[in-house]
């Protein structure tokens, strides 16, 4: 089922299997947009609810158009600048996207991923159509899981909900950014952030102004509080010297900036050092504390300057 071959990933899409596929930020599920049963099964395969939109995946900003009714230039600005990359545009959708996509709102989500092997598997299905592709795919991860980060991520999450022979899992390597994209939403009063992600707000804000209400003030579906949860029970101290280290239910696990030194007994899930690599080691950090049965996850967060941000909104949900 684990293939490097972007070839056979299309094929597999282009029949309305499912394909999962590599992204800079974190792995997705993908099915053709145009498939209704290829999008049916992404939610069945994920458990997700059917009210839950998902991302449509294209190549770039010239497809803008085929997927939102109206294109503010802001909108082509943010695109050109920040794609191929990890920045989800939220405009009003065009008449031909499905509501399976949409969850029967009236917005559609549009991002051009960076890996070169989506981009591969969408050239190639661009080559075979006129209207441009896209790629709905939502996080390849169980509805509520943390997100994967490598194919065998993948296939641990769902390898037993997907069809041999038919569905595929694309193998790009460990995802560099390692945190979900940037969503931004278009409002006639402006763009707002709905969730922190791979482009920083500070980067954002070199493009175009941004509201700047707290992303949790938005209710988008699908980023409730208790996603990103592992099964140990997390805890997000700024620092060790907040909490009582010897009071904290073992086995404990310590994920925290390489200069953070772990007390005795505790298993040294990450030591990253900066926060971009604390962004990329954070899934799997988590991943390996329910592999390892800990009881507690103590993390503690880079401060919330640029990658920051996403890297506390999911330790938080993750703690939830
Ligand atoms: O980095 C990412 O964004 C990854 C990769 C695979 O591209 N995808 C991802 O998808 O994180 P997902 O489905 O796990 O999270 C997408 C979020 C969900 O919370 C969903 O509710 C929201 O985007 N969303 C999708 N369409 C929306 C819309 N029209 N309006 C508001 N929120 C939307
Ligand atoms: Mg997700």
């Amino acid at each position: 089922m684990i293939s490097i071959d972007p070839v056979v990933a299309a094929t597999a899409l282009g029949a309305g299997d499912l394909a999962a596929l590599p992204t800079e930020t974190v792995y997705g599920l993908g099915g053709l947009a145009s498939s209704e049963s290829a999008i049916a099964r992404i939610f069945e395969v994920k458990g997700r609810p059917r009210t839950h939109p998902v991302i449509v995946h294209v190549e770039g900003p010239q497809d803008l158009q085929h997927w939102a009714c109206e294109v503010p230039a802001s909108a082509l600005a943010l695109a050109q600048e920040f794609w191929p990359g990890p920045l989800t545009l939220v405009l009003a959708s065009a008449d031909n996207v499905p509501g399976a996509i949409t969850g029967g709102q009236p917005t559609v989500a549009i991002r051009a991923p960076a890996h070169p092997l989506f981009r591969e598997v969408l050239r190639l299905l661009n080559d075979d159509t006129s209207a441009p592709v896209g790629i709905a795919a939502p996080s390849a991860n169980r509805f509520g899981h943390v997100s994967p980060t490598t194919a065998s991520d993948v296939e641990h999450e769902l390898g037993d909900r997907l069809r041999p022979g038919r569905d595929v899992i694309l193998d790009g390597g460990r995802c560099v950014v390692g945190v979900e994209s940037t969503i931004v939403i278009w409002t006639e009063r402006g763009w707002r952030i709905a969730r922190e992600g791979g482009i920083t707000r500070e980067q954002l804000g070199r493009t175009v102004e941004l509201r700047d209400d707290s992303p949790t003030a938005i209710r988008v579906p699908g980023t409730i509080a208790s996603h990103y949860s592992p099964r140990a029970r997390v805890l997000v101290p700024e620092s060790l010297s907040e909490i009582d280290v010897d009071q904290v239910p073992g086995p404990v696990g310590l994920l925290a900036l390489a200069d953070v030194p772990d007390p005795m007994g505790w298993v040294r899930l990450a030591a990253p050092v900066s926060t971009e690599e604390y962004a990329r080691a954070l899934f799997s950090a988590l991943r390996r504390a329910d592999e390892l049965a800990l009881a507690t996850v103590v993390a503690i967060p880079p401060t919330s300057a640029g990658l920051g941000a996403a890297i506390r909104d999911r330790l938080d949900r993750a703690a939830f």
